[in-house]
C-alpha cells in the first residue's frame, strides 16, 4: 500500500529505486503493520524466555538515589548507596540529577512525535545495516537472521564529537537537533558525575573514566507499540549492555524487567528519574566489584512505550582491563581492545556467560 502511494509521488528514478527499497524495508517497522492484527509467529518466544506471567514482584524494586545528596556532607553515603546498588542490582535509578524537567519533557515528546511521524518523513533514516551512523530499524541487531523478530522499533544514533554526528540526524521533528542536542549535553554531564562517584566509591582518582573511557555516545530510541499478546512476545529480549554506563530515560510507561536473585523484577517509572545501569566494560575495570546484570523489555497491550538509552562507552580503540589497584588475588578478565569486545558482543548479546566469558583470564 505504502509502496503503491509512493510510486505516484517520485519521478527522479535514482533516487526512486533507493527510496524504494528503503519503503519496503521499511514495512519491517512493528509501527507500520501492527494495527489490529494478531501476534505473527514469528515474535512469539520459546516457552523458556517468553515472559508468560507479567506479574512481577515490585517490593523488591531497585534503590532509588537522590544526586542532591550527593554535594554534601552526605556525599560518602551517596557514593556508598551507589556503589551497594552497582553490586546488588547492577541498576538503581537517580532524582534531583541535574537534568532540566522541561528538556527532560521536552526530549521525550520530540522522541515519541519522531515515531509518530508520517512514513515518507522517515523513509531515508531506515536501515538494515549497523555501520549507518543514524538508522531507523526494527527488532535486534539483525532482521533477517535472527530467528525471533522483537516488539520494538528503534532509532539511534551517535552524539560526539557533535558537530559531526548532529549532521546525520533526523532533520524532523523541526526541533529534533536543537532540543537532542542539549539533552545529550547534559545526559553526558550527568553521567560523569555518576561516573566521578563511581570512582569515589571504587578508591580511583575522580576523573579516572572522564576520558577515553567514556568517549563514546550512543542515543537509542526504543519504540515500542501496543501489543496483541504481551505474554508470548518480548520488546527487547535478555542482556547486557555492553558499553560503560547506560542512562536510561523510561518515561511514564512500564516495560523493564532486571534479573534479580532468580527472578525478573520490574523497575517502576519514577516521573523525571532516570535508570542507571553498569555497562560490561565497568563490571570488567571493576574486577567484579560492580556487575552488569541482565534485563529485557516487556510489551503491553494498552499504550506505546517510548524508552532512550544514553550509552556511554569507551573509544574503540580503548585497551580494557581490570584496574590494578582493584585486583586482590588475579584479575578476573584479560585485557582487550573494546572493539573485539563488540565483535564478539553482537552475535552472542543473549547470552551473557558466552561474552563475558571469552575476555576472562585464563590464570
Ligand atoms: C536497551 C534497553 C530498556 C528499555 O536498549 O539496551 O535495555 O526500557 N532498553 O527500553
Ligand atoms: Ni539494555
Amino acid at each position: 500500500m505504502i509502496s503503491l502511494i509512493f510510486n505516484q509521488i517520485i519521478k527522479s528514478s535514482a533516487t526512486t529505486s533507493i527510496i524504494k527499497s528503503h519503503i519496503q524495508e521499511m514495512e519491517k517497522l512493528v509501527s507500520s503493520w501492527c494495527k489490529n492484527k494478531p501476534l505473527p509467529e514469528s515474535y512469539i518466544f520459546p516457552p523458556e524466555t517468553r515472559p508468560g506471567n507479567l506479574v512481577v514482584p515490585t517490593c523488591n524494586t531497585v534503590p532509588v538515589i537522590d544526586l542532591n545528596k550527593a554535594e554534601g556532607q552526605n556525599r560518602t553515603h551517596i557514593v556508598q548507596q551507589i556503589l551497594k546498588a552497582g553490586q546488588e542490582y547492577g541498576f538503581f535509578q537517580v532524582v534531583n540529577h541535574g537534568v532540566p524537567e522541561n528538556l527532560m519533557n521536552e526530549s521525550m515528546d520530540v522522541f515519541k512525535e519522531f515515531f509518530e511521524m508520517p512514513w515518507e518523513d522517515k523513509a531515508m533514516l531506515y536501515s538494515e545495516d549497523p555501520k549507518n551512523s543514524c538508522r531507523l530499524s526494527t527488532s535486534s541487531v539483525n532482521y533477517a537472521r535472527e530467528k525471533i523478530h522483537h516488539w520494538r522499533d528503534n532509532l539511534r544514533h551517535p552524539c560526539h564529537p557533535l558537530q559531526d554526528c548532529i549532521k546525520h540526524w533526523p532533520q524532523k521533528p523541526v526541533r529534533y537537533r536543537e532540543v537532542v542536542a542539549t539533552y545529550t549535553i547534559e545526559a553526558k554531564k550527568l553521567g560523569l558525575r555518576i561516573l566521578e562517584l563511581v570512582s569515589e566509591g571504587l578508591g580511583l582518582e575522580s576523573r579516572y573514566f572522564g576520558d577515553k573511557l567514556s568517549e563514546s555516545e550512543i542515543l537509542s530510541i526504543n519504540h515500542y507499540p501496543p501489543c496483541p499478546d504481551p505474554s508470548l512476545t518480548l520488546g527487547v529480549a535478555k542482556h547486557c549492555d555492553p558499553n560503560l554506563l547506560t542512562l536510561l530515560h523510561q518515561g511514564d510507561v512500564s516495560g523493564l524487567q532486571v534479573f534479580n536473585n532468580g527472578e525478573w523484577i520490574g523497575v517502576e517509572p519514577l516521573h523525571n528519574a532516570f535508570v542507571v545501569n553498569i555497562g560490561n566494560q565497568l563490571q570488567i575495570i571493576s574486577n567484579n566489584k560492580l556487575k552488569s546484570v541482565e534485563h529485557r523489555v516487556v510489551t503491553n497491550s494498552r499504550v506505546a512505550r517510548t524508552s532512550a538509552g544514553f550509552f556511554i562507552g569507551p573509544s574503540e580503540d580503548s585497551i580494557i582491563e581490570p584496574e590494578k589497584s582493584l585486583v586482590d588475588d588475579a584479575p578476573f578478565y584479560r585485557a582487550f581492545e573494546f572493539k573485539d569486545f563488540l565483535l564478539h558482543y553482537f552475535p552472542n548479546l543473549e547470552d551473557n556467560e558466552v561474552v563475558m566469558g571469552h575476555f576472562k583470564s585464563q590464570a
